[in-house]
């Protein structure tokens, strides 16, 4: 991880003249504070004072670093996570270069929409994981309301559909100790202002941006911002127990209930079946072709009809 953050810096005029051995020899309580101090640099679209004039959180971006480019926030939020980061800290980046998706595939995160992680140092059961994703999905769409998005929708498990689109995915990451979680990582891609023919060919059928459904450019720092503070508050409902509460407000969104899909989950075990639910676990519940009910904890969800 050290490497890709030396990257980070190399690409900084500041930084351009060291070689990589002598950053390699900086100590690492002050290789973090560069990696901070480059964080509060100013940046071309995404603005901090914009965030945070307004920001009504206690916690959830109160540490708050910017970079112009990283290859992942979730990567520098982990270095970060271990090194003094506070409970809330966010990590947002104008562009990724080389961004993580959900099971191993890449993530393309082009200048104009909002890629940010949060770290969360708090010690959650690992069976309570799923929730903190599905809350972080109803985050996403509260915020996307508040910009006149009505119609967002989520795809189990944390894929936000416009109109049936991709607009939004979530990546959290446990970061473990001893089998303990230790800090979470949640990162959140929302593809705000940009043109979908910049994606790969792959992609650019099944996705959309805010600025398309809306047929005007968002605010993406209002857009963070409305986020950070739907996140605060439903995180505050995770931390007392409210999974029910969650779980209802995930279901009132839900694009996944009541369609045909196509489960595929880890090592290739894949079927049809009927989305009945989800679980108090926040799997989701599938009625098989034979009539069997399987709970799905992990792995992607195909849509059918
Ligand atoms: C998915 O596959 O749907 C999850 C995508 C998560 C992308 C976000 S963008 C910010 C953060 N940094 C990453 O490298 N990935 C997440």
């Amino acid at each position: 991880m050290r490497n890709e953050i030396i990257n980070l810096l190399k690409k900084e005029e500041k930084f351009s003249e060291k070689t990589i051995d002598e950053l390699r020899d900086v100590e690492i309580n002050d290789f973090a504070e560069m990696i901070k101090d480059l964080g509060q640099q100013p940046t071309e679209y995404i603005k901090r004072e914009e965030i945070v004039k307004d920001l009504n959180t206690e916690q959830i971006g109160k540490e708050l670093y910017i970079f112009k480019e990283v290859m992942s926030t979730n990567t520098v939020a982990k270095f970060l996570s271990a090194n003094h980061a506070e409970n809330g800290c966010v990590i947002l980046s104008e562009k990724q270069s080389n961004a993580k998706g959900r099971l191993g595939k890449s993530w393309e995160s082009p200048l104009g929409g909002i890629w940010l992680s949060i770290i969360l140092k708090s010690q959650v059961d690992h069976s309570k994981l799923p929730m903190i994703t599905l809350a972080t999905g109803v985050a996403v769409v509260k915020a996307l309301e508040k910009v006149g998005i009505t119609n967002a929708e989520i795809k189990w498990p944390n894929d936000i559909m416009i109109n049936g689109k991709k607009v939004s995915g979530i990546l959290t990451e446990a970061i473990t100790k001893f089998n303990t979680i230790e800090n979470i990582i949640i990162g959140v891609g929302i593809d705000a202002n940009f043109d979908v023919d910049i994606l790969s060919k792959e992609l650019q059928e099944g996705t959309t941006t805010l600025d398309t459904e809306l047929g005007h450019r968002v605010d993406e720092n209002e857009i963070i911002r409305l986020f950070l503070e739907e996140f605060e508050k439903i995180f505050i409902l995770f931390n007392d127990g409210g999974f029910e509460q969650i779980l209802k407000e995930w279901r009132k969104y839900s694009y996944s209930i009541g369609k045909i899909v196509e489960v595929r989950e880890p090592f290739n075990k894949s079927y049809d079946g009927y989305v009945l639910g989800i679980s108090r676990e926040g799997a989701l519940v599938v009625e098989k072709i034979d009539g069997t009910l399987e709970k799905v904890i992990s792995g992607e969800c195909i849509i059918k009809n």
